[in-house]
């Protein structure tokens, strides 16, 4: 965080219904992919509709210190002049790569099959998260890794002179590590092949294809099997980033708890990897509305209608459908407590370790408010309290979490007592016209003095 970027709280509170249109910012997880994937391609990528979030802008400064030219103009295009794979420069510094767990994990790999070295770190939360899951596949490949104990950054990664392409089954359903391990394979020659049990969020395969690499993708039902062919020449594209459903989530489960809302959230992007909160959100009946779907740049994407939906029941959440929804759990969890009864959350462990443990974040200010929550190591039910049942009155840690922060935004809104958090600096990672936006639809969130 820069010195001019002091740490700022922020305040929700209950009043007007939320109305109007909720323009979010471009797709977090297709931004960086554009970003590095410009990089590896020779000549100019266009990008439209480039998130510029913290996360992506260090992103972006990490693809110049690897030798590619990332300009923006005043309409807001980004253009990368890409250096081919193969050629990446060897970074003169460390690659910060701030609160960015995609970026840090994407990069490595992109990195590791070739003959440079690069040392990177992070912010404290990301200096907290586990590398291991991302340096052991690189390991195959050739590549080495000397980070602090436990795998954790600051640390240096040697990329494989003689690359080798590698079979490997994830251990985790995280496209991160399932992207690294392509990325990597770009690289390597013959081919390199990633089985993954539970599918993950497809667009680094999508991207890749669109670049012009040789990408397979099989569904037996069982597992996922992406074979990519190494060493492809890659053809710089035009690219259309959709707008985020992860940033859609939050004034979509805002309207759906502020009593009278009627707001259209338009052009989200609609892969069903990622769209598993809607689904749920339905099945708890949520007042939701898809309407002019249409592809956008490879992606699905449709204008969402949502109104508030006072009716709102707990459910079971299939564990089955956690990947599609990884990071909505926390929003989730405080449209939960709005609704009639327990809504139970399975096979959800890799929440403990995004930027900070997620369960336990949401369930202290969710307690701290009025709310029952009991958890496990991977699994979590919030017993819903119906619509005006919930508290509030309470300032919660962010712990450096930009979801955290908003979700108890967004739980104020609806809450009998105000809800403060410590930290709105953190929302500019993947959110930076969160603030604005949210005011422009009507929310009662404001700074207050520290
Ligand atoms: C992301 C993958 C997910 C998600 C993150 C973005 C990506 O992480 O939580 O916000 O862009 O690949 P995991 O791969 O750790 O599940």
């Amino acid at each position: 965080m820069s010195a001019q970027n002091q740490p700022f709280r922020m305040t929700s509170r209950r009043g007007a219904a939320l109305r109007g249109q909720a323009l979010v910012p471009g797709d977090k997880s297709v931004s960086h992919r554009a970003l590095i994937l410009g990089t590896l391609a020779v000549g100019e990528t266009r990008i439209e509709g480039l998130l510029e979030g913290q996360d992506v802008l260090d992103t972006a400064r990490a693809m110049r210190a690897f030798g590619a030219e990332v300009t923006r103009d005043d309409d807001g295009i980004w253009h990368v002049f890409g250096v081919g794979t193969g050629a990446l420069r060897e970074p003169d510094n460390i690659i910060d790569c701030g609160n960015s767990g995609t970026g840090v994990r994407l990069i490595m790999g992109l990195m590791a099959t070739s003959p440079i070295a690069a040392t990177f770190t992070g912010d404290a939360s990301l200096r907290s998260r586990p590398m291991g899951r991302i340096t052991d596949p690189l390991a195959l490949f050739g590549a080495q890794a000397h980070g602090r104990r436990g795998g954790r950054l600051p640390m240096t990664i040697t990329g494989a002179r003689d690359p080798l392409p590698v079979s490997y089954t994830l251990p985790v359903a995280s496209a991160q590590v399932k992207s690294a391990v392509l990325l990597a394979g770009l690289n390597a020659p013959g081919e390199t092949v990633v089985t993954e049990p539970v599918a993950t969020r497809d667009h680094t395969e999508r991207m890749l294809r669109g670049f012009g690499a040789g990408v397979t993708v099989t569904d037996d039902g069982a597992a996922r099997v992406i074979r990519l062919t190494g060493q492809p020449e890659l053809r710089p594209q035009s690219l259309a980033v959709p707008r985020d459903p992860s940033s859609a989530a939050f004034p979509v489960c805002a309207a759906l708890i502020a009593e009278g809302s009627d707001i259209l959230v338009p052009g989200i992007g609609l892969n069903p990897t990622r769209a598993g909160l809607f689904t749920t959100l339905q099945e708890m009946g949520a007042d939701l509305v898809f309407e002019n779907r249409r592809d956008e740049g490879g992606e699905p994407v449709a204008d969402l209608h949502v109104r508030f939906s006072p009716g709102l029941r707990g459910i079971e959440v299939p564990p089955e459908r956690a990947a599609s929804m990884i990071d909505e759990y926390p929003v989730l969890s405080v449209v939960a407590a709005f609704a009639e009864g327990p809504t139970t959350m399975r096979g959800v462990a890799e929440l403990r370790v995004k930027e900070c443990d997620r369960i336990d974040a949401m369930a202290r200010g969710l307690r701290a408010a009025g709310v029952e929550v009991e958890e496990g190591p991977d699994w979590w039910i919030v017993h819903g309290r119906g619509h005006g049942g919930v508290a509030g009155g309470v300032t919660v840690e962010t712990r450096l979490d930009h979801r955290i922060a908003m979700s108890f935004l967004v739980m104020g809104l609806a809450t009998a007592q105000p809800v403060t958090v410590d930290d709105g600096t953190v929302i500019a990672t993947s959110f930076p016209v969160f603030e604005a936006l949210m005011q422009g639809l009507g929310a009662g969130i404001e700074r207050v003095a520290a």
